[in-house]
């Protein structure tokens, strides 16, 4: 695990070049007033291009410049390992990632190839002065583990021979790839795509088609109509279990006969709304005597 400390020797002072300078003050106007603050990182990531590392004296010069406590400053170089600390090898800094997956993957072999030869210890540099390392946590690509990195680059997908590979690479000038080390597409599986593997989805010609918004609007509708009808069979099944149709009570024989009986009885009355000089009420009406 990296111990992230200053050197323990210093420079006495820090400064930009003009040129640097100039760009620094122009990083300011990116921010509000009062937020000048955020160009941090950039700031001391220049410092760092500048000077191989980022130095005590670098770092209270950018809190001055930023109207920044000193701590605030520090705390930012030494949290982030893209920091360099202290001065490292002129070719390459290299850091070996010690988290759980790289380790899973054989970091750990990675890391007695940099024992073997840059240096026994880390933070110590090589006998021609090309090289440095040391292991840091994780650098968020575990995906492609295990890996390497030398600011501002990352190296995966690494084995012990193509790890050897990469720092005679170093050593010789020759340019590197960075990435993974293997045919891996970035973190695509390695063994190839088993998805999403439809030619016309990558050469452009459903480009404006809208052929594939048509299709999801047309599944959408489908299945917001299948929903509606499983909701309304629900309620009806629902209502039908809570409320069921009143059966009509079978009438009793005897009192049925009861009431053909009562039937019989009743006197034939004439309808209130018929005059009684009705003939159909008073067949004699209007006869004289
Ligand atoms: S564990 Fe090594 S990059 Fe995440």
């Amino acid at each position: 695990m990296s111990v992230r400390r200053l050197a323990s020797e210093q420079p006495s002072s820090f400064a930009f070049t003009p040129e640097n300078l100039a760009w620094a003050q122009k990083q300011l106007l990116k921010f509000p007033e009062g937020k000048q603050a955020s160009a941090v990182i950039p700031i001391l990531w220049r410092v760092q291009e500048q000077e191989g590392w980022v130095s005590e004296p670098s770092i209270r010069w950018v809190g001055e410049f930023l109207d920044m406590p000193f701590i605030r400053v520090l705390e930012i170089a030494t949290f982030y390992t893209m920091f360099l600390l202290a001065p490292v090898g002129k070719k390459a800094h290299i850091q070996v990632c010690g988290t759980t997956p790289c380790m899973i993957r054989g970091a750990g072999r990675l890391l007695n190839v940099c024992r073997e030869r840059i240096h026994h210890d880390p933070f110590h540099i090589s006998a021609n002065g090309d090289l440095s390392w040391e292991e840091v946590e994780c650098l968020g690509a575990c995906v492609n583990a295990p890996m390497v990195q030398i600011v501002p680059d990352t190296y995966e997908d690494l084995t012990v021979e193509s790890f050897n590979k990469l720092i005679d690479d170093i050593e010789a000038g020759v340019p590197l790839k960075p990435g993974p080390q293997i045919a891996r597409h970035y973190s695509a599986p390695e063994t190839g795509f088993r998805v999403l593997t439809t030619e016309s989805l990558y050469d452009g010609s459903m480009i404006g088609q809208g052929a594939g918004l048509a299709a999801a609007r047309d599944a959408i509708a489908a299945r917001a109509a299948a929903e509606a009808e499983a909701a309304k069979a629900a309620a009806e099944a629902a209502k039908a279990a809570a409320d069921p149709a009143p059966a009509e009570a079978p009438a009793a024989p005897a009192v049925k006969a009861q009431a053909e009986a009562d039937k019989e009885k009743v006197p034939n009355i004439a309808p209130q709304n018929v005059p009684a000089s009705d003939p159909a009420v008073r067949p004699d009406a209007g006869k004289k005597e």
